[in-house]
C-alpha cells in the first residue's frame, strides 16, 4: 500500500514519529512537508531527533494569509497526489497542512485518514477548529483519541469510519522519554540556572493570544504574579508579536529559543507547573503528572479538566494566580484518558487492512 502522509507543522512532525516507522515496515511511504514550518528549531531538528526520514518533497509555502498559505499548499499537494499516486492520504491534527492534505485528497477522490479527529472547542473563530471540522468531514478513517471526541463526530452525523485510538503524542512520549531522563533533565536544568520544582514552564504561540495585544499583555502580567522563575520557549510567532505590541517580559521570566522534543519534556517534568495555550503541551502535563493551566477560554482537551489536573485561565491575570494557587497536589487522582501509548499500532493496523 502506497501511503502518502502530509506534514507541515512542529505538532504534526512529533505526531508522525511512531505512526511513520511503523508504516514503513510494510508499506510504501511518501512525505510531503508542506514548508508551513520553515525554521530550523520548529523542523528539520524533530526529522533528526525523531529520526523520521528526509521529506520526499517539500513545498517549501512559508507564512503568509490563512487563505494565501493554505491554497499554496492545496496546489502543491495535489501536483504531488498525482505524480505518487497514494492509495491513502494521512493527516495530522488541526493546522493549515491538515485542511489542505484532506481538501487535496477529497478533490481527487483518494481515501483520507485523519489523526486526532473529534476534538473541539466549539470556537469558529480558531483556524484550527475550521481546519478540524472539515478535515473530520472529509475522512474516511477518523482516529479519535478519546470516546469523547468519537460521541462529538457522531453527533455531527458521521456514522462510519471512527475508530478510538488514543492520543498518538502518548506514543511520541514514550519514545522521548524512554532514556536516562533524570541525568538529562539534571544538565538541561543547570545550563539554564533551574532547581527541579521551583519553577514554571510557559509557552504562548496561539493566534488568539498573540495577535491581541490586550490578552498578551494580560498573560504577561499573569507570569510576573508568579512567585517562582517562568522559562519561556518563545515561538517565533510570539517574539514578533512581542515587539509589535512594544511588550517586554516580566524579570521572572526567562526567554529561550524553542526545543526540541526531549528538552521539552524533560523541563515539563520538572516544572512546578506548566502554563501554555499548546494543545499538545496539556496533554504531555497531564500524562507526565504536572499541572497545567491553560491560556485559552476553552479546550479541546475537556478530560483534562474534569480531572482537576488542567485549569482554565483564558489571559486574565487574576484567574492565572488563581488557577496556579488551586493546582492539585501529587496524591491527586489521575486517571488514564486517552489510551496506553500503542496508539500507532492500532492505526497501522486498521489501514493495513484497507484494500484499495
Ligand atoms: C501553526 C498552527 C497551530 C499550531 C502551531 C504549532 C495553523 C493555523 N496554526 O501555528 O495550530 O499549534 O503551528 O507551532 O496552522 N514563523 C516563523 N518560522 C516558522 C514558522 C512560522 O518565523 O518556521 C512565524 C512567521 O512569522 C509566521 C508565524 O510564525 O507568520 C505564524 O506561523 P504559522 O505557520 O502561520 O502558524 P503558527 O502560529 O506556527
Amino acid at each position: 500500500m502506497k501511503v502518502l502522509t502530509v506534514l507541515g507543522a512542529r505538532p504534526q512532525f512529533i505526531k508522525a514519529a511512531p505512526l511513520s516507522r511503523l508504516l514503513r515496515q510494510n508499506h510504501t511511504e511518501f512525505l510531503v512537508h508542506t514548508g508551513q514550518h520553515y525554521d530550523e528549531k520548529l523542523s528539520s531538528r524533530f526529522f533528526d531527533e525523531f529520526n523520521i526520514p528526509n521529506p520526499d518533497v517539500n513545498l517549501e509555502v512559508g507564512s503568509g494569509l490563512h487563505g494565501e498559505q493554505t491554497g499554496a499548499m492545496l496546489a502543491g499537494i495535489e501536483r504531488t497526489i498525482l505524480a505518487f499516486g497514494p492509495d491513502i492520504v494521512l493527516v495530522y491534527g488541526d493546522t493549515n497542512s491538515t485542511l489542505a492534505g484532506a481538501l487535496a485528497a477529497a478533490k481527487l477522490c483518494i481515501p483520507l485518514a485523519h489523526v486526532e479527529a473529534g476534538l473541539r472547542s466549539f470556537n469558529r473563530s480558531m483556524p484550527e477548529e475550521v481546519n478540524r471540522v472539515l478535515t473530520d468531514h472529509l475522512s474516511t478513517w477518523l482516529f479519535a483519541p478519546s470516546r469523547g471526541a468519537a460521541r462529538q463526530l457522531e453527533l455531527e452525523g458521521i456514522t462510519s469510519g471512527i475508530h478510538v485510538v488514543g492520543d498518538i503524542m502518548l506514543d511520541t512520549l514514550r519514545l522521548t522519554t524512554a532514556h536516562d531522563k533524570d541525568n538529562d533533565s539534571g544538565v538541561l536544568l543547570n545550563n539554564l540556572r533551574l532547581t527541579r520544582g521551583a519553577y514554571h514552564l510557559c509557552t504562548v504561540h496561539r493566534a488568539e493570544n498573540t495577535d491581541s495585544r490586550v490578552r498578551l499583555s494580560g498573560i504577561l502580567e499573569g507570569l510576573s504574579n508568579l512567585s517562582l522563575p517562568v522559562v519561556l520557549p518563545l515561538h517565533p510567532r510570539t517574539r514578533i508579536s512581542l515587539q509589535r505590541h512594544g511588550l517586554s517580559l516580566p524579570p521572572n521570566a526567562v526567554a529561550i529559543d524553542p526545543l526540541g522534543h526531549k528538552d521539552m519534556m524533560c523541563l515539563v517534568q520538572s516544572a512546578k507547573g506548566v502554563l501554555t495555550d499548546s494543545g499538545g503541551l496539556q496533554k504531555e502535563s497531564y500524562y507526565l503528572g504536572v499541572p497545567c493551566v491553560t491560556l485559552r477560554d476553552e479546550t479541546e482537551w475537556v478530560e483534562t479538566l474534569a480531572t482537576g489536573w488542567n485549569r482554565l485561565a483564558g489571559a486574565d491575570p487574576d484567574r492565572i494566580r488563581e488557577a496556579i494557587e488551586a493546582t492539585p497536589g501529587p496524591t491527586h487522582p489521575h486517571p488514564t484518558l486517552y489510551g496506553d501509548g500503542h496508539t500507532a499500532v492500532r492505526i497501522a493496523s486498521i489501514l493495513s487492512q484497507w484494500e484499495a
